[in-house]
């Protein structure tokens, strides 16, 4: 997929004030400092895509992109934000967990996750609500550049093993790294598919 325009949208402040034009829709979420603002700046080519994200305030909110004027990108606030207030996180999780679970128009969620350390219990318990909500989703394992091929790949195993307990089909996943550019072609790629397949 060749990126022609990437145009920031608006910020909303929760999942009833979104767009209602029901365009293909994929949302990208993970843990904070996961490297979302720098997958999704490699992604699109906008530097400035990462920027509006990362403005103060609107970091807590739901950013819309309209992607080649086809279809949304969505960046959502990163979780486990241990500097917020217990009250902040609880706003924030409910405004995530509240699109997650009432957004219609979502076609797909990408779960970034960190394949340098061993499987987290807060991606888990993220991924669980995503299944339970049947939200269709892929893994993103970013930032594979990090560390050695070993660590990555027993990572990942350790990730999709725990997977494969409650998954009879495990999700997808992509490997990346914005550093070296790598994975674009392959979640880009993915994305058209996904927006060809869903016109049937
Ligand atoms: P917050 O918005 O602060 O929650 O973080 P984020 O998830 O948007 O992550 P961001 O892209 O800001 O990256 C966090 C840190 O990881 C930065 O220091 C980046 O330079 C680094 N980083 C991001 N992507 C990569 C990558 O592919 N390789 C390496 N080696 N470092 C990366
Ligand atoms: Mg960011």
């Amino acid at each position: 997929m060749i990126i022609a325009s990437a145009d920031f949208v608006a910020s909303y402040p929760n999942v009833s004030a979104c767009p209602k034009d029901a365009l293909p829709e994929f949302a990208f979420i993970g843990r904070s400092n996961v490297g979302k603002s720098s997958l999704l700046n490699m992604l699109t080519g906008r530097k400035s895509l990462a920027k509006v994200s990362n403005t103060p305030g609107k970091t807590q909110l739901l950013n819309f992109f309209h992607i080649n004027k086809k279809w949304y990108l969505v960046d959502l606030p990163g979780y486990g934000y241990a500097r917020l207030s217990k009250v902040k996180i609880k706003e924030l999780s409910g405004m995530i967990n509240g699109y997650f679970i009432h957004r219609t128009a979502l076609t797909f969620a990408f779960v970034l996750i960190d394949p340098n350390i061993p499987p987290t219990k807060i991606d888990l318990e993220f991924i669980h609500l995503l299944g339970q909500q049947q939200v269709p989703f892929a893994l993103i394992f970013t930032k594979s550049d990090k560390s050695g091929k070993l660590t990555i790949e027993k990572n990942i195993a350790a990730m999709m093993e725990i997977l494969s307990e409650t998954w009879e089909i495990p999700p997808v996943w992509f490997l990346t790294s914005a550093e070296k550019r790598t994975g674009r072609e392959e979640v880009l790629g993915f994305i058209a598919k996904t927006i060809k397949e869903n016109k049937h």
